[in-house]
C-alpha cells in the first residue's frame, strides 16, 4: 500500500500529463511519503468498455485507493473536458472511493482558454466520488518540455504553483497519516 496514489487520464504513450505526474511524485517521494502510479493505460480497456466492476485490475486500484491517504488525479483536456477514458475508468470505482482522501486535481492543455476545464470538468466528477480537491494546478502544453524527463517544467510560475500546491499536500497526506495511526 501507499500513502499517495498518482492517476493518470492520458490515453498517450508518450504524456506530457505523465511527465508532470511523475515530477510531482519523484517531489513527494522526496518529502518521504510513498506513490504509486497508475494510468488509464495500465488497466485492460475489456474491463473498461465491459463494465468488469469485479475484474482484478480495478479490484486493485480501488484497494489501492482505499488505502491511500492522498490522491492526485491528472488529465489532458480532451474537447474542454477530462479524457473520456479516464471518465470510463472512475465510472466503475466505488462512489465514494475518494471519501477523507487529499485529493490533487492536475489537469494539462493545448491553450490557456480551457484553464477553467479544471473547475468546470475535473473537481465535479471528483466530487462526485466524494473527493475534496485542493485548488488544483493547470499546465499549458507549452510549459512542458518533453524532452526534459526529471524537470519537464519550463515555466517558473506554473512550477511554483504546483510546489505548493504539493506543499499542501503533503501536509494533508502526513496529517491523515498521523491520525490514523493514532486511531
Ligand atoms: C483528442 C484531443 C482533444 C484535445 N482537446 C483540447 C481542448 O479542448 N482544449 C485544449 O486546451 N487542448 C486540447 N487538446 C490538447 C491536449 O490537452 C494537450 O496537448 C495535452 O497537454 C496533452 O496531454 P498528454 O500529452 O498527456 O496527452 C486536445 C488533444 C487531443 C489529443
Amino acid at each position: 500500500m501507499s500513502e499517495v496514489v498518482i492517476l493518470s487520464g492520458s490515453p498517450s504513450e508518450n504524456s506530457r500529463t505523465d511527465l508532470v505526474l511523475q515530477y510531482a511524485g519523484e517531489k513527494l517521494k522526496h518529502e518521504g511519503l510513498s506513490v504509486s502510479y497508475v494510468s488509464v493505460r495500465n488497466i485492460p480497456f475489456d474491463d473498461i468498455f465491459n463494465l468488469r466492476f469485479d475484474s482484478p485490475s480495478l479490484k486493485e486500484l480501488t484497494l489501492l485507493i482505499q488505502g491511500a491517504e492522498g490522491v492526485i488525479v491528472g488529465s489532458p483536456v480532451y474537447k474542454a473536458a477530462y479524457t473520456g477514458v479516464l471518465k470510463a475508468l472512475l465510472d466503475l470505482l466505488p462512489q465514494d472511493v475518494l471519501a477523507q482522501k487529499a485529493v490533487l486535481p492536475i489537469m494539462t492543455g493545448g491553450s490557456p482558454a480551457h484553464l477553467l476545464a479544471i473547475e468546470f470538468s475535473l473537481k465535479p466528477l471528483l466530487a462526485a466520488l466524494k473527493g475534496q480537491s485542493q485548488q488544483g494546478v493547470y499546465f499549458q502544453e507549452c510549459q512542458i518540455d518533453k524532452t526534459q524527463v526529471a524537470n519537464p517544467i519550463i515555466d517558473d510560475n506554473v512550477l511554483a504553483r504546483l510546489k505548493k500546491e504539493l506543499y499542501y499536500f503533503s501536509e494533508t497526506v502526513n496529517k491523515k497519516k498521523g491520525f490514523a495511526l493514532k486511531n
